[in-house]
């Protein structure tokens, strides 16, 4: 079955390039960069990967970043995504950066974004990965910060077609940032946003009704209000579920509680993500294979996940 799903032609609507560090590369890189790690080696920082909540895993998350220095660091990491792309028949990514995780560094905005926009162009050209990226706003932050990175973004306007929201999210809800979202579609953006994960489904409702987003990002949690199930049925709004995200940071105990499947069947419009493959346990083909082994997902229900992530896709080629 592994091979068979690897093989299914898929796109991802979920990935924060910062959550494809791979521990090997964060080695390489804090040693191109001669910053010193506080784990002795690789097999010590996998060990840590063990998290309660999303707070433990962004703890981390953030640390892991701060490898990142140069704008070949930017690249090798994008491009080492796309590789694993190509091996898993990802013929598309709509990508997730946090500018903020590393202008808060002293990195200039424009490094991290060349570094990631090159690869990007890279792999449309020598792999055949169409991609779009996406902007995304620290939501642990304040919404001024955010719009100062949104003006701090505009001169490289054509490097990213969507604004999102991730990081923290319980105590810090869509409502907060709904003027930056106002001001990013005034000038031409799409809007997604990170709600449902921890957060419960009022944060869904005001990511559709004041940020009017195009899709929801995690968005599970949905389930506990049916008139939302209803809205996102009627209206077919995609929801960019992480399975091994979700069972790692603890929102279901198994996998064997997820909903995924069960919501597929009431007829929302979910997809297979992987989040931060790096920290989680796997890319897009271990997530689906953890449904197969967890939740008894079939073939046919693969196929249709796998084409809602080609529907999904807010840019086309
Ligand atoms: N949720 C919120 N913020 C994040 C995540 C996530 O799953 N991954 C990286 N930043
Ligand atoms: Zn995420």
């Amino acid at each position: 079955m592994y091979d068979w799903l690897n093989a299914l032609p898929k796109a991802e609507l979920h990935l924060h390039l910062e959550g494809s560090l791979e521990p090997e590369l964060l080695f390489a890189l804090a040693e191109r960069n001669k910053i010193a790690l506080p784990w002795a080696d690789v097999e010590t920082l996998r060990k840590a990967y063990a998290f309660h909540n999303l707070q433990e895993f962004l703890d981390l998350y953030y640390q892991g970043a701060a490898v990142l220095r140069s704008e070949q660091d930017f690249y090798d990491l994008t491009w080492a995504y796309l590789q694993r792309c190509k091996a898993q028949n990802v013929i598309h990514t709509e990508p997730f950066f946090d500018p903020q995780t590393h202008t808060e560094r002293g990195i200039p905005f424009e490094v991290a974004l060349n570094g990631i926009a090159t690869a990007l162009q890279d792999g449309r050209q020598q792999l055949g990965i169409s991609s779009g990226l996406i902007l995304s706003f620290l939501r642990h932050l304040p919404e001024e910060q955010a719009q100062k990175t949104f003006e701090q973004a505009l001169p490289y306007r054509d490097a990213f077609f969507a604004v999102g929201l991730d990081s923290s999210e319980l105590g810090h809800p869509p409502s907060k940032f709904q003027r930056v979202f106002d001001r990013a579609r005034s000038e031409g953006f799409l809007t997604v946003a990170h709600a449902g994960e921890e957060g419960p489904p009022d944060y869904i409702w005001q990511a559709l009704d004041l940020l009017k987003v195009s899709r929801i990002d995690h968005g599970v949690r949905a389930s506990e209000d049916p008139r939302l199930m209803q809205r996102l049925i009627d209206e077919q709004i995609p929801l960019t579920v992480c399975p091994l995200s979700n069972t790692k940071l603890c929102v279901f105990a198994d996998m064997k509680q997820h909903n995924i499947l069960a919501m597929l069947e009431q007829g929302v419009k979910v997809t297979v993500n992987s989040d931060d493959p790096a920290y989680f346990g796997g890319y897009v083909t271990e997530n689906f294979a953890a449904l197969h082994e967890g939740l008894g997902m079939t073939a046919e229900q693969a196929k249709r996940l796998a084409q809602n992530s080609l529907d999904a896709r807010l840019i086309k080629g």
